[in-house]
C-alpha cells in the first residue's frame, strides 16, 4: 500500500514550507535547544553514514556533516521543494562535498542501505502510517544501527504554542474540536505509549524516551511576542485558515494574553516539551 502522505506534502510546499524558509532564523530560535538535545544523544561520529529525516532547511544535517567529517556522509530527506532551495545553498555554502539532499516522502522514497544513524529534528510526525514508514526507514539502517529524533510532547505542556493559540481562537470565535491526536502534524506523537507501540511495530529496539524541556523565549515585550507568535507555530496556521483580514484582532489578544505571562521586565518566555527518542535496528 503506497503512503498517502500528499495532504502534508502539499502543505510543506506550499505557504507553509514558504514560511519556514522565510523565517529559517527566527524558527531556528525555537527548535534549536530541542534538535542539540537530540544531537547530544545521537552522538554523531566520524566517518558514520547518517539520514537526516523532514530535514527542512538543512541546519541539523549541516551540524552532522560538520561532525561525520569528510569520511561520513549525510543525506538529508524532504519533500519540501521551498525548503530544500535553502538546505541546497546553504549546504554549499558550508562546504560540505559529503553532504547531499533528496526530495522525496521519507516513507517510501528509496534509502541507501548500511545507514548508521537515521536522525530528525521535528520531521517524523507527519506521516499518515507512520509505523510504516518508520519500518522503511529502520530498513536503511545496518545492523545495531540507531535512530534518535525528537517530536513535541502533549500541546497542555508546551504553553509557548498554546498560549498564543487559545487566545487567538477566542478573538475569532473558533471553538476548538477534539483535535484527532493521531492525525499528522506537529503533536502526533506527543502519546508515549503510542509512540512505543509505532516504534515496536516498526521494528525497533533498545526504544527510551526521555522528556526534555526547555524555555524558548518569544519575545523582549508582550507586543514582539505576539507578532513573533502569530507567524509561527499553530496561530500562523489560524491566520492561513481564517484570512489576513483577522491578523489585528488576534494580534491584540494574543498580546492581552501574553502581556499576563510576561516575566517583570516585560519579556515573553513560555515552556516548550519534547521527547528525545532513541532506538536501534535489532542486530
Ligand atoms: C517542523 S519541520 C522541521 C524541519 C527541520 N528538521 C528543522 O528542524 O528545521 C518538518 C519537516 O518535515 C518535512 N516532512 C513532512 N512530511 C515529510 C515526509 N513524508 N517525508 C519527508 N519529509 C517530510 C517537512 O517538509 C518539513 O521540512
Amino acid at each position: 500500500m503506497s503512503a498517502d502522505n500528499a495532504e502534508q506534502i502539499a502543505e510543506w510546499n506550499g505557504p507553509l514550507g514558504q514560511r519556514w524558509a522565510a523565517m529559517l532564523r527566527e524558527t531556528d530560535r525555537i527548535v534549536a535547544p530541542f534538535g542539540d538535545a537530540a544531537l547530544k544523544v545521537a552522538a554523531p561520529q566520524p566517518g558514520e553514514r547518517v539520514l537526516d529525516i523532514g530535514c527542512g532547511c538543512g541546519d541539523t544535517s549541516i551540524e552532522i556533516a560538520q561532525r561525520v567529517g569528510a569520511a561520513g556522509s549525510v543525506l538529508g530527506i524532504d519533500v519540501s521543494q521551498p525548503m530544500l532551495e535553502v538546505a541546497r545553498s546553504s549546504g554549499a555554502l558550508a562546504n560540505c562535498a559529503h553532504l547531499a539532499f533528496r526530495e522525496g516522502d521519507a516513507s517510501e522514497v528509496s534509502l541507501p542501505a548500511d545507514m548508521d544513524l537515521l536522525f530528525s529534528r521535528f520531521g517524523v510526525m507527519f506521516f499518515s502510517r507512520p509505523s510504516a514508514a518508520l519500518g522503511h526507514l529502520r530498513e536503511s539502517l545496518r545492523p545495531g544501527g540507531r535512530c534518535v529524533f525528537v517530536c513535541w510532547r502533549a500541546p497542555r505542556d508546551n504553553p509557548w504554542a498554546m498560549a498564543p493559540l487559545s487566545a487567538a481562537r477566542e478573538a475569532v470565535g473558533v471553538t476548538p474540536t477534539p483535535a484527532d491526536a493521531e492525525a499528522p502534524g506537529p503533536f502526533a506523537f506527543a502519546d508515549e505509549q503510542r509512540l512505543r507501540r509505532i516504534l515496536s511495530t516498526a521494528g525497533f529496539g533498545d526504544v527510551d524516551l526521555e522528556r526534555f524541556d526547555a524555555v524558548i523565549f518569544l519575545g523582549a515585550t508582550s507586543r514582539s511576542a505576539a507578532e513573533f507568535a502569530v507567524k509561527i507555530g499553530p496561530v500562523s496556521r489560524l491566520v492561513r485558515e481564517m484570512g489576513a483580514e483577522h491578523l489585528p484582532v488576534i494580534v491584540d489578544a494574543v498580546e492581552r494574553a501574553l502581556a499576563g505571562v510576561a516575566a517583570s521586565s516585560g519579556q515573553v518566555s513560555l515552556n516548550g516539551s519534547t521527547w528525545i527518542v532513541s532506538a536501534t535496528n535489532p542486530a
